[in-house]
């Protein structure tokens, strides 16, 4: 018998006991991650017929709107609610018109989606520099800097177009000042008081967009997206931005890119009580997946701890281009 009034306690290691089966450590796993958590963007390009892959992005396509009944289909059957559209015009101009024509690329996808599979949740992505020649997310003013409130009705109209070929959740992109407002009167005073903003609210001036600029051809002609971009440096300024957002009316807010702003991730998640999402952009996915392609990193178990980092981290919802190879593993 021990005499209890004299044992030491041994050191805990109830650490280690609680890791010793996979079964227990699914019990005390802290953090999910599924198929319904995920976004999967799509770019879809005018007059193309079929795919054309992304050459920075290994994996990814771009795709004809021929393809988008098979799209439908596959994320239906990999249970991911939602996609992200992208387009590529056949022509640019300075006012990005391609964005809000009614017949324009993603207006004419949207219905397309719809008609395969009306329970596919299509997030449409606002901005114009898929759409300007000189690949500005707005009107630019003799300076050379883009005219923000030259910007907000164009972004208004793009939404409302958007809403009116049948889509579910409207994600402005463009980082101008005052944007949540202007989208959000237009939406309500065109009948589309039901439709919920997504907004991209701490936006980062970041390298990691630089194959989503390859696969979109959105890339800046000259200069770059430092005037309404965010600094990288700044996280106070970010939970102002996402402060500001909701003021004016967003439902959901957005931290992209997600790996190197998990911290802001974190901290959005602490002050805010709308869903948050984080956009996994283009260049986080392209680093992996050749990291992948050169045997330097294990696929699965790399992609399952960067998706559920994120996760950790506080984000609802998970923009990734991973979403389709993850979910078919599951
Ligand atoms: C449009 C937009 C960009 C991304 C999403 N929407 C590019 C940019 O701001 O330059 C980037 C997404 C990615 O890198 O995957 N403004």
């Amino acid at each position: 018998m021990l005499d209890w009034k004299t044992v030491e306690l041994p050191p805990f290691k109830r650490h280690r006991r609680l890791r010793r089966s996979s079964g227990i450590r699914s019990m005390v796993r802290e953090t999910d991650l599924a198929p319904r958590n995920l976004i999967y963007p799509l770019f879809i390009e005018a007059g193309l017929q079929g795919r054309s892959p992304i050459l920075s992005m290994p994996g990814q396509d771009r795709i004809g709107v021929d393809q988008l009944n098979a799209e439908a289909n596959d994320l239906a059957r990999l249970g991911i609610p939602a996609v992200l559209l992208f387009g590529l015009p056949v022509s640019k101009d300075d006012l990005g018109s391609g964005a809000y024509a009614r017949d324009g690329i993603v207006q004419q996808s949207i219905r397309r989606l719809k008609e395969a599979n009306p329970e596919l949740v299509v997030v449409g992505d606002v901005c114009l520099c898929e759409y300007t020649s000189h690949g500005h997310c707005g009107p630019l003013l003799p300076d050379g800097s883009v005219d923000n409130d030259a910007t907000l009705p164009l972004l208004a109209e793009t939404a409302v177009t958007l809403a009116e070929a049948g889509c579910d959740i409207i994600a402005p992109s463009d980082m101008m000042d005052g944007r949540v407002t202007a989208i959000r009167l237009a939406l309500d005073s065109a009948g589309f008081a039901q439709t919920p903003i997504l907004s991209y609210a701490a936006k980062f001036s970041s390298a990691f967009y630089g194959p989503f600029r390859d696969a979109a051809d959105s890339a800046p002609q000259f200069g770059d997206r430092r005037g309404y971009q965010m600094d990288p440096a700044n996280a106070r300024m970010a939970l102002d931005e996402v402060a500001t957002d909701i003021q004016e009316g967003a439902d959901m807010v957005m931290v992209k890119p997600a790996l190197p702003y998990l911290d802001v991730l974190r901290q959005v998640r602490d002050r805010v009580d709308v869903p948050v999402a984080a956009y996994n952009v283009s260049g986080e996915y392209s680093m992996l997946m050749a990291a992948i392609q050169n045997g330097w990193l294990d696929e699965h178990r790399a992609i399952d701890e960067t998706l559920t980092s994120i996760r950790r981290a506080g984000a609802d919802m998970i923009i990734t281009y991973h979403a389709k190879q993850w979910a078919a593993r599951q």
